[in-house]
């Protein structure tokens, strides 16, 4: 079996700790345990580009349960944790390209290896994967690392069609990589179906705000072990992440400061009892930031050189470009590392500013990610779609589709089932009135 990742000797502890969190996703155990039965995935192959964390750990053996040969690669450089890899390979004998701080071009052709496997069905957190498959496909070569390239155009074109003619579907964990996907959608080069996994309401109701919320605060907190409480905490992006974050941060004590270039949600945040300003204020107020927007330079250079000495600064969104790093280093004398996941830059200016783990997901670079209860429902979602899409794919179009509304209910109802809540259902009588527009007082 090919396979790269650091260290093969470190695949016990993975293993422990793909037990401690396989203990907190009981809806996805409960699918496996039926996949085990059924099969629903047998010969498949499925190329997932994912955080290899012990929660996707959990999630390839439930695919694996249902038949289909899974392969796994980073979907960023800084999120792998070595010891799953190893575990996975080991243990569970599913091939793993990820490596905790591999450089860009390790990193993608890292991505190529479970793109060889020929994939039937594809998972994505980011869309790298998907989009990588497109360009070879479309023979579009600029935006691809030359690893990519290489193998791409050491085939034949009838082979590249191939390639992508034999994906029935894919899926998509976050909002970027949604964006992007909908975006290719828009220029009609879509050529599979996608189910925005993302979008369904027991993913981002729970993970990016729950999860995000937590993870990105313990990230923070692990990396620079500082006292939140009394402290000035922009948080730049009051969506489903922002807003988990900045519910926490002042949870631990911090004045919340939150930039928003939406009227709706700075409306809600304002609301919701934050100090709301745009970010050239905040930049001079700010002991913590942390950018969850999805957008690119949502902090650029200018903000940082008027940032207070000693101003922390962390991403939780997807990619690392929120933060104007170019800029940083522009405007900056020297740089060093001071600790793990911390780096000071001294400004022009003689300021100096604190940069947590490159820029990356904080929460994934200096934590572990988000708990695994979380991605008990993100991750069931994941397995649910594929066995959707190997079922239904030849009805569905070359389009981005949401999760199908019966499935997303279903993992809301064994979610409480396995907390042991019990709720109300409607009486007839009840159903009756809320369906009908005669009855009145
Ligand atoms: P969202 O779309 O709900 O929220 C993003 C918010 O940022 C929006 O309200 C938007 O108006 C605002 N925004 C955009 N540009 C801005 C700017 N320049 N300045 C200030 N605000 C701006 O998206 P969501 O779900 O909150 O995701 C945010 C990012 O976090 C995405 O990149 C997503 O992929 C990523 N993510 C990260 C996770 C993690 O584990 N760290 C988990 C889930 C998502």
């Amino acid at each position: 079996m090919d396979y790269d990742i650091k260290d093969i000797g470190l695949a016990t502890t993975g293993q422990l700790r793909i037990e401690w969190a396989s203990k907190s996703m009981p809806v996805l155990n409960s699918i496996k345990e039926r996949f085990s039965k059924d099969k629903p995935l047998s010969g498949l192959r499925i190329s997932a580009c994912l955080h290899i964390t012990t929660e996707t750990a959990v999630l390839a053996r439930t695919l694996k349960a249902g038949g289909a040969s899974v392969a796994l690669c980073a979907s960023n450089p800084l999120s792998t944790q070595d010891d799953v890899a190893a575990s996975l390979v080991a243990v569970d004998k599913i091939p793993v390209f990820a490596i905790k701080g591999e450089d860009t071009d390790t990193y993608y052709s890292h991505i190529l290896s479970p793109l060889k496997n020929m994939p039937n069905l594809t998972m994505d957190d980011g869309a790298d994967l998907v989009s990588s498959l497109h360009f070879i496909a479309l023979d579009k070569w600029d935006d691809v690392s030359q690893g990519i390239r290489e193998w791409g155009l050491s085939l034949t074109q009838g082979e590249r069609n191939a390639l992508i003619a034999g994906v029935m579907g894919g899926t998509e964990e976050t909002t970027t990589g949604v964006i992007r996907l909908r975006s290719m959608e828009r220029d009609n080069v879509l050529q599979f179906p996608v189910i925005s996994v993302n979008d369904a309401n027991t993913k981002h109701l729970f993970d990016n705000r729950y999860g995000t919320g937590q993870s990105t605060i313990d990230g923070i907190i692990r990396a620079t072990n500082r006292l939140l409480a009394g402290s000035h905490f922009v948080v730049c992006g009051y969506g489903w992440c922002g807003r988990g974050v900045a519910a926490r941060a002042k949870g631990h004590g911090a004045k919340v400061i939150i930039c928003e270039v939406d009227p709706l949600k700075a409306l809600e945040a304002v609301m919701d009892g934050f100090d709301v300003m745009p970010i050239a204020k905040a930049a001079k107020i700010g002991d913590f930031f942390c950018t969850l927007t999805g957008d690119i330079n949502a902090i650029s250079k200018e903000h940082f050189l008027d940032m207070r000495d000693g101003a922390i600064i962390s991403n939780s969104g997807h990619f690392n470009v929120e933060l104007d790093l170019p800029g940083l280093a522009e405007v900056s004398t020297s740089r060093r590392k001071i600790r793990e996941f911390v780096e000071e830059y001294t400004l022009q200016n003689g300021n100096r500013v604190y940069l947590l783990g490159e820029g990356r997901l904080i929460n994934l670079a200096a934590a572990e990610g988000h708990p695994s209860s979380v991605m008990d429902m993100s991750f069931a979602n994941q397995a649910l779609s594929m066995e959707y899409l190997s079922k239904e794919h030849k009805n569905l179009d070359k389009r981005v589709y949401p999760v199908p509304l019966i499935i997303d209910q279903e993992i809301a109802r064994l979610k409480l089932v396995s907390m042991g809540v019990e709720i109300d259902s409607l009486t007839p009588e009840q159903e009756k009135y809320l369906s009908s527009w005669e009855m009145g007082t």
